[in-house]
Protein backbone atom coordinates (compact mmCIF):
# COMPACT_ATOMS: atom_id res chain seq x y z
CA UNK A 1 0.00 0.00 0.00
CA UNK A 2 0.87 3.20 -0.90
CA UNK A 3 -0.84 6.65 0.83
CA UNK A 4 0.12 10.04 -0.32
CA UNK A 5 -0.96 12.87 2.02
CA UNK A 6 -1.38 16.28 1.20
CA UNK A 7 -0.30 19.02 4.18
CA UNK A 8 -1.61 22.70 4.30
CA UNK A 9 -0.46 24.64 7.01
CA UNK A 10 -1.34 28.39 7.25
CA UNK A 11 -1.29 29.24 10.59
CA UNK A 12 0.81 32.61 11.04
CA UNK A 13 2.75 33.91 8.17
CA UNK A 14 3.48 31.17 5.91
CA UNK A 15 1.58 29.89 3.58
CA UNK A 16 2.50 26.14 3.00
CA UNK A 17 1.82 22.56 1.44
CA UNK A 18 3.37 19.42 0.79
CA UNK A 19 3.27 16.09 -0.12
CA UNK A 20 4.20 13.05 1.59
CA UNK A 21 4.65 9.48 0.05
CA UNK A 22 4.32 6.78 2.85
CA UNK A 23 5.46 3.39 1.64
CA UNK A 24 5.70 0.41 4.00
CA UNK A 25 7.19 2.55 6.60
CA UNK A 26 9.45 4.58 4.05
CA UNK A 27 8.45 7.81 3.75
CA UNK A 28 9.57 10.13 0.72
CA UNK A 29 8.61 13.93 1.19
CA UNK A 30 7.89 14.70 -2.61
CA UNK A 31 7.68 18.28 -2.40
CA UNK A 32 7.71 20.70 0.22
CA UNK A 33 6.42 24.34 -0.75
CA UNK A 34 6.70 27.43 1.83
CA UNK A 35 5.46 30.63 0.80
CA UNK A 36 6.65 33.60 3.38
CA UNK A 37 5.16 36.78 3.97
CA UNK A 38 7.55 37.48 6.45
CA UNK A 39 9.02 40.66 4.27
CA UNK A 40 5.50 42.13 3.93
CA UNK A 41 5.14 41.85 7.88
CA UNK A 42 8.65 43.34 8.66
CA UNK A 43 7.47 46.78 7.79
CA UNK A 44 5.08 46.65 10.61
CA UNK A 45 7.20 45.10 13.09
CA UNK A 46 4.95 41.91 13.46
CA UNK A 47 2.32 39.79 11.61
CA UNK A 48 -1.12 41.57 11.11
CA UNK A 49 -3.97 38.74 11.09
CA UNK A 50 -5.77 40.34 8.63
CA UNK A 51 -2.88 41.03 6.15
CA UNK A 52 -1.56 37.24 6.84
CA UNK A 53 -5.15 36.11 5.96
CA UNK A 54 -5.68 38.10 2.66
CA UNK A 55 -2.39 36.67 1.44
CA UNK A 56 -3.56 33.56 2.27
CA UNK A 57 -6.00 33.67 0.19
CA UNK A 58 -4.05 35.06 -2.73
CA UNK A 59 -1.39 31.76 -2.71
CA UNK A 60 -3.07 28.77 -1.34
CA UNK A 61 -4.46 27.08 -4.39
CA UNK A 62 -0.88 28.19 -6.24
CA UNK A 63 1.09 26.65 -3.16
CA UNK A 64 -1.20 23.79 -3.08
CA UNK A 65 -1.59 22.90 -7.22
CA UNK A 66 2.66 23.47 -7.34
CA UNK A 67 2.93 20.64 -4.01
CA UNK A 68 0.49 18.13 -5.61
CA UNK A 69 2.36 18.61 -8.90
CA UNK A 70 -1.17 17.25 -10.73
CA UNK A 71 -1.62 14.12 -8.49
CA UNK A 72 -4.49 13.53 -6.38
CA UNK A 73 -4.03 12.86 -1.98
CA UNK A 74 -5.59 9.86 -0.17
CA UNK A 75 -6.39 11.99 2.28
CA UNK A 76 -5.64 15.87 3.43
CA UNK A 77 -3.45 17.00 6.58
CA UNK A 78 -4.55 20.55 7.62
CA UNK A 79 -3.36 22.75 10.56
CA UNK A 80 -6.62 23.51 12.27
CA UNK A 81 -4.81 25.34 15.27
CA UNK A 82 -3.08 27.14 17.57
CA UNK A 83 -2.95 30.15 15.75
CA UNK A 84 -4.20 32.99 14.14
CA UNK A 85 -8.05 32.63 13.67
CA UNK A 86 -8.20 34.20 9.99
CA UNK A 87 -5.16 32.39 9.03
CA UNK A 88 -6.46 29.11 10.31
CA UNK A 89 -9.71 29.80 8.63
CA UNK A 90 -8.28 29.65 5.45
CA UNK A 91 -6.12 26.13 5.42
CA UNK A 92 -9.46 24.76 7.41
CA UNK A 93 -11.73 25.73 4.64
CA UNK A 94 -9.59 24.80 1.74
CA UNK A 95 -8.62 21.46 3.09
CA UNK A 96 -12.33 20.70 3.80
CA UNK A 97 -13.84 22.02 0.24
CA UNK A 98 -10.75 19.86 -1.46
CA UNK A 99 -11.32 16.89 0.87
CA UNK A 100 -15.23 17.04 -0.33
CA UNK A 101 -14.50 17.59 -4.13
CA UNK A 102 -11.84 14.50 -3.69
CA UNK A 103 -13.96 12.51 -1.52
CA UNK A 104 -10.34 11.69 0.56
CA UNK A 105 -10.46 11.68 4.75
CA UNK A 106 -9.51 15.04 6.19
CA UNK A 107 -7.37 15.29 9.39
CA UNK A 108 -7.05 18.01 11.55
CA UNK A 109 -3.39 18.69 12.52
CA UNK A 110 -2.34 20.56 15.88
CA UNK A 111 0.42 22.82 15.02
CA UNK A 112 2.70 21.41 18.00
CA UNK A 113 1.96 18.06 16.84
CA UNK A 114 3.37 19.38 13.39
CA UNK A 115 6.75 20.83 14.83
CA UNK A 116 7.25 17.51 17.03
CA UNK A 117 6.70 15.26 13.96
CA UNK A 118 9.02 18.08 11.45
CA UNK A 119 11.72 15.28 13.66
CA UNK A 120 10.23 12.34 11.67
CA UNK A 121 11.45 13.88 7.99
CA UNK A 122 14.60 12.56 6.77
CA UNK A 123 15.69 10.62 10.20
CA UNK A 124 17.39 7.68 11.09
CA UNK A 125 14.10 6.74 12.83
CA UNK A 126 11.64 7.49 10.01
CA UNK A 127 11.67 4.05 9.01
CA UNK A 128 10.28 1.37 10.95
CA UNK A 129 9.76 4.49 13.41
CA UNK A 130 7.73 2.82 16.26
CA UNK A 131 10.52 -0.09 16.49
CA UNK A 132 13.54 1.94 17.95
CA UNK A 133 13.47 3.62 21.48
CA UNK A 134 12.36 6.79 21.02
CA UNK A 135 9.86 6.91 23.69
CA UNK A 136 8.99 8.17 26.24
CA UNK A 137 10.51 11.46 24.93
CA UNK A 138 10.75 14.81 26.11
CA UNK A 139 9.56 17.75 23.60
CA UNK A 140 11.25 21.04 23.52
CA UNK A 141 8.73 23.39 21.32
CA UNK A 142 10.49 26.56 20.97
CA UNK A 143 9.06 28.97 18.48
CA UNK A 144 7.58 31.82 17.94
CA UNK A 145 4.24 31.46 19.78
CA UNK A 146 5.11 28.24 22.15
CA UNK A 147 7.61 27.55 25.06
CA UNK A 148 6.38 24.54 26.65
CA UNK A 149 8.09 20.76 27.75
CA UNK A 150 5.73 18.04 26.74
CA UNK A 151 6.32 14.23 27.86
CA UNK A 152 5.48 12.17 24.54
CA UNK A 153 4.86 8.13 25.71
CA UNK A 154 3.98 7.32 22.33
CA UNK A 155 2.37 8.77 18.95
CA UNK A 156 -0.42 10.63 20.06
CA UNK A 157 0.33 10.24 23.59
CA UNK A 158 1.48 13.76 25.22
CA UNK A 159 1.30 15.30 28.57
CA UNK A 160 2.25 19.11 29.31
CA UNK A 161 4.98 19.11 31.70
CA UNK A 162 5.56 22.71 32.12
CA UNK A 163 5.00 25.97 29.45
CA UNK A 164 6.12 29.96 29.55
CA UNK A 165 4.03 32.14 32.20
CA UNK A 166 4.19 35.06 29.47
CA UNK A 167 6.50 35.22 26.26
CA UNK A 168 7.36 32.10 24.05
CA UNK A 169 10.98 31.98 23.29
CA UNK A 170 10.93 33.31 19.73
CA UNK A 171 8.43 36.61 21.07
CA UNK A 172 11.46 37.52 23.20
CA UNK A 173 13.94 36.79 20.43
CA UNK A 174 11.82 38.88 18.12
CA UNK A 175 11.58 41.93 20.44
CA UNK A 176 15.25 41.74 21.74
CA UNK A 177 15.82 41.79 18.06
CA UNK A 178 13.74 45.05 17.67
CA UNK A 179 15.25 46.75 20.51
CA UNK A 180 18.28 46.03 18.85
CA UNK A 181 17.64 47.50 15.75
CA UNK A 182 17.85 44.09 13.92
CA UNK A 183 14.16 44.23 12.10
CA UNK A 184 11.44 41.92 12.30
CA UNK A 185 11.66 38.53 12.68
CA UNK A 186 14.77 38.41 14.59
CA UNK A 187 15.66 35.48 15.71
CA UNK A 188 18.20 34.35 12.93
CA UNK A 189 19.24 37.98 12.34
CA UNK A 190 20.19 37.71 16.62
CA UNK A 191 22.34 34.23 15.99
CA UNK A 192 23.88 35.87 13.13
CA UNK A 193 25.36 39.01 14.77
CA UNK A 194 26.43 36.36 17.86
CA UNK A 195 28.90 34.73 15.94
CA UNK A 196 31.72 37.72 16.49
CA UNK A 197 30.00 38.11 19.89
CA UNK A 198 31.06 37.50 23.50
CA UNK A 199 28.97 35.61 25.08
CA UNK A 200 30.15 35.76 28.65
CA UNK A 201 30.39 39.57 28.16
CA UNK A 202 26.79 41.26 29.77
CA UNK A 203 25.18 39.17 32.65
CA UNK A 204 21.84 38.96 31.40
CA UNK A 205 19.09 37.05 33.56
CA UNK A 206 18.00 33.15 33.56
CA UNK A 207 14.80 33.66 33.99
CA UNK A 208 13.35 30.58 36.31
CA UNK A 209 16.48 28.86 35.91
CA UNK A 210 16.33 27.35 39.61
CA UNK A 211 12.59 27.20 39.90
CA UNK A 212 12.87 23.24 40.23
CA UNK A 213 9.83 22.95 37.71
CA UNK A 214 9.42 22.92 34.06
CA UNK A 215 8.22 26.40 33.62
CA UNK A 216 8.97 29.55 32.00
CA UNK A 217 9.35 33.19 32.10
CA UNK A 218 10.86 35.33 29.46
CA UNK A 219 9.64 38.82 29.79
CA UNK A 220 12.19 40.36 32.39
CA UNK A 221 14.66 39.07 29.78
CA UNK A 222 13.87 41.21 27.38
CA UNK A 223 13.06 43.82 29.94
CA UNK A 224 16.86 43.55 30.47
CA UNK A 225 18.25 43.92 27.18
CA UNK A 226 16.00 46.99 27.06
CA UNK A 227 17.43 48.77 29.79
CA UNK A 228 20.72 47.25 29.11
CA UNK A 229 20.69 48.93 25.53
CA UNK A 230 19.28 51.94 26.68
CA UNK A 231 22.27 52.77 28.90
CA UNK A 232 24.78 52.29 26.80
CA UNK A 233 23.17 54.58 24.38
CA UNK A 234 23.14 56.82 27.18
CA UNK A 235 26.53 56.39 28.01
CA UNK A 236 26.82 56.55 24.12
CA UNK A 237 29.34 53.32 24.34
CA UNK A 238 26.51 51.20 21.89
CA UNK A 239 28.46 50.35 19.18
CA UNK A 240 28.44 47.40 16.21
CA UNK A 241 30.68 45.38 18.89
CA UNK A 242 28.66 45.99 22.12
CA UNK A 243 25.50 44.77 20.18
CA UNK A 244 27.14 41.55 18.60
CA UNK A 245 27.89 41.35 22.58
CA UNK A 246 24.81 41.36 23.39
CA UNK A 247 23.18 39.46 21.24
CA UNK A 248 25.46 36.41 21.96
CA UNK A 249 24.85 37.12 25.83
CA UNK A 250 20.87 36.99 24.97
CA UNK A 251 21.60 34.11 23.01
CA UNK A 252 24.00 32.11 25.90
CA UNK A 253 21.13 33.27 28.64
CA UNK A 254 18.00 31.82 26.51
CA UNK A 255 19.62 28.33 25.92
CA UNK A 256 20.91 27.93 29.32
CA UNK A 257 17.23 28.06 30.67
CA UNK A 258 16.08 26.20 27.84
CA UNK A 259 18.83 23.52 27.90
CA UNK A 260 18.72 23.17 31.83
CA UNK A 261 15.16 22.59 31.89
CA UNK A 262 15.40 20.09 29.18
CA UNK A 263 17.96 17.77 30.47
CA UNK A 264 16.13 18.28 34.27
CA UNK A 265 12.82 16.67 32.73
CA UNK A 266 14.85 14.26 30.55
CA UNK A 267 16.47 13.22 33.45
CA UNK A 268 12.97 13.05 35.64
CA UNK A 269 10.72 10.44 33.28
CA UNK A 270 13.31 8.30 32.37
CA UNK A 271 13.37 9.91 28.29
CA UNK A 272 15.03 8.31 25.64
CA UNK A 273 15.00 10.79 23.38
CA UNK A 274 15.04 14.20 23.60
CA UNK A 275 12.89 16.08 20.48
CA UNK A 276 13.46 19.36 20.19
CA UNK A 277 10.91 21.31 17.51
CA UNK A 278 9.78 25.05 16.44
CA UNK A 279 11.60 28.11 15.07
CA UNK A 280 13.93 28.86 17.96
CA UNK A 281 15.36 25.30 16.94
CA UNK A 282 17.28 26.86 14.16
CA UNK A 283 19.28 28.63 16.46
CA UNK A 284 23.18 27.43 16.25
CA UNK A 285 23.88 28.25 20.14
CA UNK A 286 20.66 26.40 21.37
CA UNK A 287 21.31 23.22 18.92
CA UNK A 288 25.40 23.22 19.65
CA UNK A 289 24.75 23.30 23.44
CA UNK A 290 21.64 20.42 24.07
CA UNK A 291 24.19 18.62 21.89
CA UNK A 292 27.34 19.13 23.85
CA UNK A 293 25.45 18.80 27.31
CA UNK A 294 22.97 15.57 25.89
CA UNK A 295 26.65 13.64 25.29
CA UNK A 296 28.16 14.65 28.75
CA UNK A 297 24.98 14.36 30.73
CA UNK A 298 22.77 11.61 29.15
CA UNK A 299 25.03 9.94 27.08
CA UNK A 300 22.57 7.23 26.44
CA UNK A 301 19.66 9.34 25.40
CA UNK A 302 19.08 10.09 21.46
CA UNK A 303 18.92 14.08 20.84
CA UNK A 304 16.85 14.95 17.60
CA UNK A 305 15.84 18.32 15.90
CA UNK A 306 15.06 18.63 12.81
CA UNK A 307 16.58 19.67 9.43
CA UNK A 308 17.20 23.85 9.70
CA UNK A 309 14.47 23.84 7.17
CA UNK A 310 11.77 21.86 9.11
CA UNK A 311 12.02 23.93 12.30
CA UNK A 312 10.05 27.06 10.86
CA UNK A 313 6.57 26.55 9.65
CA UNK A 314 6.02 24.34 6.86
CA UNK A 315 3.41 21.85 5.82
CA UNK A 316 5.68 18.81 5.68
CA UNK A 317 5.61 18.36 9.54
CA UNK A 318 2.08 18.36 9.16
CA UNK A 319 1.90 15.94 6.30
CA UNK A 320 4.23 13.36 8.70
CA UNK A 321 1.90 14.13 11.35
CA UNK A 322 -0.97 13.16 9.39
CA UNK A 323 0.42 10.25 8.47
CA UNK A 324 0.45 9.20 12.20
CA UNK A 325 -3.28 9.95 12.61
CA UNK A 326 -4.45 7.92 9.38
CA UNK A 327 -2.07 5.19 10.28
CA UNK A 328 -4.59 4.88 12.75
CA UNK A 329 -7.85 6.20 11.03
CA UNK A 330 -8.19 9.48 13.49
CA UNK A 331 -9.64 10.95 10.60
CA UNK A 332 -11.70 14.43 11.14
CA UNK A 333 -15.37 14.38 10.20
CA UNK A 334 -16.31 17.12 7.77
CA UNK A 335 -18.66 19.47 9.42
CA UNK A 336 -17.44 18.93 12.76
CA UNK A 337 -13.96 19.94 11.51
CA UNK A 338 -13.36 24.13 12.72
CA UNK A 339 -10.37 26.51 12.83
CA UNK A 340 -9.34 26.36 16.54
CA UNK A 341 -7.47 28.73 17.17
CA UNK A 342 -6.43 27.98 20.94
CA UNK A 343 -6.28 24.33 20.69
CA UNK A 344 -4.06 22.61 23.28
CA UNK A 345 -2.15 19.54 22.46
CA UNK A 346 -1.32 18.58 25.79
CA UNK A 347 -2.34 19.51 29.49
O1 LIG B 1 7.93 27.87 14.47
P1 LIG B 1 7.97 29.22 13.84
O2 LIG B 1 8.37 29.32 12.40
O3 LIG B 1 6.59 29.93 13.97
C1 LIG B 1 5.73 29.77 15.05
O4 LIG B 1 5.02 28.72 15.10
O5 LIG B 1 5.76 30.67 15.91
O6 LIG B 1 8.94 30.11 14.76
C2 LIG B 1 9.25 31.43 14.45
C3 LIG B 1 10.19 31.97 15.52
C4 LIG B 1 10.42 33.47 15.41
O7 LIG B 1 10.22 34.06 16.67
C5 LIG B 1 11.87 33.59 14.96
O8 LIG B 1 12.51 34.77 15.40
C6 LIG B 1 12.48 32.35 15.58
O9 LIG B 1 11.50 31.37 15.40
N1 LIG B 1 13.74 31.95 14.92
C7 LIG B 1 14.94 31.90 15.57
C8 LIG B 1 15.91 31.51 14.60
N2 LIG B 1 15.26 31.32 13.40
C9 LIG B 1 13.94 31.58 13.63
N3 LIG B 1 15.26 32.16 16.84
C10 LIG B 1 16.57 32.04 17.19
N4 LIG B 1 17.55 31.68 16.32
C11 LIG B 1 17.27 31.40 15.03
N5 LIG B 1 18.25 31.04 14.20
ZN1 LIG C 1 5.34 27.09 14.24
Amino acid sequence: MIMHILGIETSCDETAAAFLQEKRGHFQLLSNVVSSQAEIHAQYGGVVPEVAARNHIAVVMPVIGEALGGKKPDAIAVTAGPGLITSLLVGVHTAKTLAYLWNVPLIAINHIEGHIYANWLEKQFAVASSRLPVFPAIVLIVSGGHTELILMKGHGNYALLGATRDDAAGECYDKAASILGLGYPGGSAIDKESRSGNPNRFPLPRPMIGSGDFEFSFSGLKTAVLYLVERLKKEKTFDAQVRADICASFQQAVADVLVAKTIAAAKKHHARAILMGGGVVANSALRAMMECTVRAELPVTQLSHPDLRYCTDNAAMIAMAGYFHARKKDFSYFHALDAMPRWQLAR
